[in-house]
């Protein structure tokens, strides 16, 4: 093992920060590939210990593609998973048995009878002596090898929730309201994800000869810099892997974004001061000392790491001074450029007005959430908006929404007459098949069309609280996701061509867009990545056009001239260095938004609260020292890499 770099020296994990899920996946899947020829050479078994959760799907489906490309056998391999729901039917459609089924096993040649599982069926009366026999059979089969680990936003592993101690061993444990949160998307709202589950204990894994624990995307960067960097505390149960002597971490950029060493460089070596890191640094001083920016003194930058910027750059007073107008050039009322105006310092430029906007939405809802008061502004400001709903959004919709709205259609029908009649037996149709679906089987494509057509009229009409007309909106149902479930999504060709035709037609001056720093499986994610390969298409297209064919790698006059701005996702939200574009709203326009957000009622259960991280926002604005506002929308700028 290489030693750690200045840097990384209050690291207590090895930490490897990967370009992506897919590289990350293809390392450890090297590993486990070595692993089992080596032990197949010594005619041993290779016991894994596997994970769920959406973090290992990338390093499956590289262990599926070896298998079939390279001939990787499974044979000699015993794995040992470690958690399932309590109590669910390994048929569930969201038990973590059927998950691996259907993300690994069928596709690989691993005898059925080498598969460990904790059963979630399994009475309550015997799960005790039950989770002994599953100690038994590790060991038995000689310990675990080479443990795959996940890691919750709780910092849990497996299921071992915060509280969970460093010698607990495979239990019944009861899940903490954040997983159960977190689950909520899943199980279609949080009533319906079981309370409990069973999972190899916090001193079962560390009894693992070797642990790698895998993490992608924004929402986990918290929680990796707390075990990776916070002392060993049973209130983030991953701290305890600093104890183990062979354990690495794998994560992106995203979900490395909160180590002292890519946050706050400074802290931790010699840094060359920029623009970007300046900014960074002075924002975190003032809040750190609770001062506002244009109140911090030279003594200030010294006592906290930050000498070499005073020495540098000083004195404090017009270092602060020129962040604070940064910062404060970042706010507009114009999000689309205010024409006839000096817009020097502005965001967006003036010209040319009005511009022709488009806002990418993954599914609906996620443009309300994050810009629906810069939606209202754009459209006041006499803008042409189009909002394009990428997906259909109707995995998020659950049953008793589609069956309420069913039954309203049969009421109103039988009411007026038996015209309706052809209506009536289609509402009757939905409702019997919601009603005989398994809790939670696979939706009919009838039951999926009608979730969808909810979405839709529930976009619409956020859309029309914004005054954007219905001729302006318009809804892609990507065919990945029409085709896929959660977290079993493939892009595919017909999915970036359709995106490309939306922005040939309209050929933006400005586009929002959002998931570009999201968990890279999730439906955010996959949008983004449809939108960065439909714009490169775009792109080349263009140039290529312009230069005969040949591609010379330019951009062409159209982008040069195209903004992209992203909006916020639930798993980023911009913190006050990283935004380029604060759009700040009043009371009333706020109010407002609420009002339009609160239209997507089939997504009551996970939109409630969202909100609040406007005024979040504002409130930060306001810690700096800048202007006291309601709340604020935030945006950051994006170029193709
Ligand atoms: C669940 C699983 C964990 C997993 C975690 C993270 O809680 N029990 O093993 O690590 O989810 O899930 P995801 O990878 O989807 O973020």
């Amino acid at each position: 093992m290489n030693s750690p770099s200045e840097f990384e020296q209050n690291e207590k994990i090895k930490t490897e920060i990967v370009g992506s899920a897919e590289e990350g996946a293809r390392i450890v899947a090297r590993e486990i590939a070595g692993l089992i020829t080596n032990k197949n050479s010594q005619g041993e078994s290779a016991v894994l210990g596997l994970a769920t959760g959406s973090t290992p799907v990338p390093l499956y489906r590289e262990l599926i593609r070896l298998h079939r490309k390279d001939g990787l056998c499974f044979d000699n391999v015993i794995t040992f998973n470690l958690d399932e729901y309590y109590p669910i039917s390994s048929n569930h459609q969201e038990s973590y048995r059927r998950f691996m089924q259907e993300q690994l096993f069928d596709h690989i040649d691993i005898p059925p009878e080498h598969i460990y599982f904790p059963d979630g069926s399994i009475h309550r009366e015997v799960v005790f002596d039950y989770c002994r026999q599953f100690e038994d059979a590790i060991e038995q089969a000689g310990g675990i090898d080479l443990q795959i680990l996940g890691i919750g936003r709780t910092g849990h592993i497996g299921f071992n929730e915060p509280g969970s101690t460093r010698i607990s061993r495979t239990r019944l444990i009861t899940l903490d309201r954040v997983t159960r949160q977190d689950a909520a998307r899943d199980f279609l709202g949080e009533s319906h994800v079981p309370r409990h589950a069973i999972t190899m204990g916090v001193g079962t894994i560390m009894e693992a000869n070797r642990i790698l624990l895998m993490a992608w995307g924004e929402s986990k960067a918290e929680i990796i810099a707390k075990a990776v960097e916070s002392p060993v505390s049973e209130s983030v149960p991953a701290s305890f892997l600093q104890e183990h002597t062979n354990v690495s971490f794998l994560v992106d950029d995203a979900a490395a974004s909160r180590l002292t060493r890519i946050r706050y460089p400074w802290l931790v070596g010699p840094v060359e001061w920029h623009n970007d890191l300046n900014k960074r640094a002075i924002c975190w001083l003032s809040s750190k000392l609770d001062k506002p920016i244009l109140k911090l003194v030279d003594e200030e930058y010294s006592e906290n790491g930050m000498a070499t910027l005073i020495t540098d750059q000083g004195p404090a007073y017009p270092l602060n001074i020129r962040i604070f107008n940064k910062l404060q050039h970042t706010i507009t009322g114009w999000p689309g450029g205010k024409p006839r105006a000096d817009d020097s310092h502005r965001p967006e430029r003036s010209e040319p007005h009005p511009k022709h906007v488009v806002v990418l939405s993954p599914e609906p809802g996620n443009d309300m959430l994050a810009m629906g008061g810069t939606l209202e502004r754009l459209e006041n400001q006499g803008h042409i908006v189009e909002v394009v709903y990428m997906t259909s959004g109707s995995l998020g919709v659950p049953d008793s929404a589609a069956g309420k709205f069913a039954k309203t259609l049969v009421e109103a029908a039988q009411g007026l007459g038996s015209d309706w009649e052809a209506q009536v037996a289609y509402a009757k149709s939905i409702i019997e098949k919601i009603e005989n679906k398994d809790q939670f089987g696979s939706d009919s494509t009838e039951i999926r069309q009608l979730k969808g057509l909810i979405r839709r009229a529930e976009a619409r009409e956020a859309c029309n609280e914004c005054g954007i007309d219905h001729d302006h909106i318009h809804f892609l149902d990507l065919p990945f996701y029409e085709l896929g479930r959660y977290r079993q999504f493939n892009l595919g060709e017909k999915d970036i061509t359709e995106v490309e035709d939306i922005l040939e037609r309209f050929r933006p001056h400005q586009i929002y867009i959002t998931g570009n720093r999201a968990n890279p499986i999730s439906v955010q994610a996959l949008c983004f990545a449809t939108f960065e390969k439909a714009f490169e298409l775009v792109r080349r297209k263009a140039s290529c056009h312009q230069t005969g064919n040949v591609w010379l790698g330019s951009k062409s006059p159209w982008h040069q001239a195209c903004n992209v701005w992203l909006y916020n996702s639930d798993e980023h939200r911009c913190l006050p260095y990283e935004i380029d574009m604060a759009v700040p709203l009043s009371p009333l326009q706020f109010a407002q938004k609420e009002h339009a957000v609160s239209q997507h009622q089939s997504q009551c259960f996970q939109t409630e609260m969202k909100t609040k991280r406007d005024r979040e926002t504002a409130l930060l604005y306001d810690q700096l020292g800048l202007a006291e506002y309601e709340a604020i929308e935030s945006f950051q700028r994006w170029s193709p890499s």
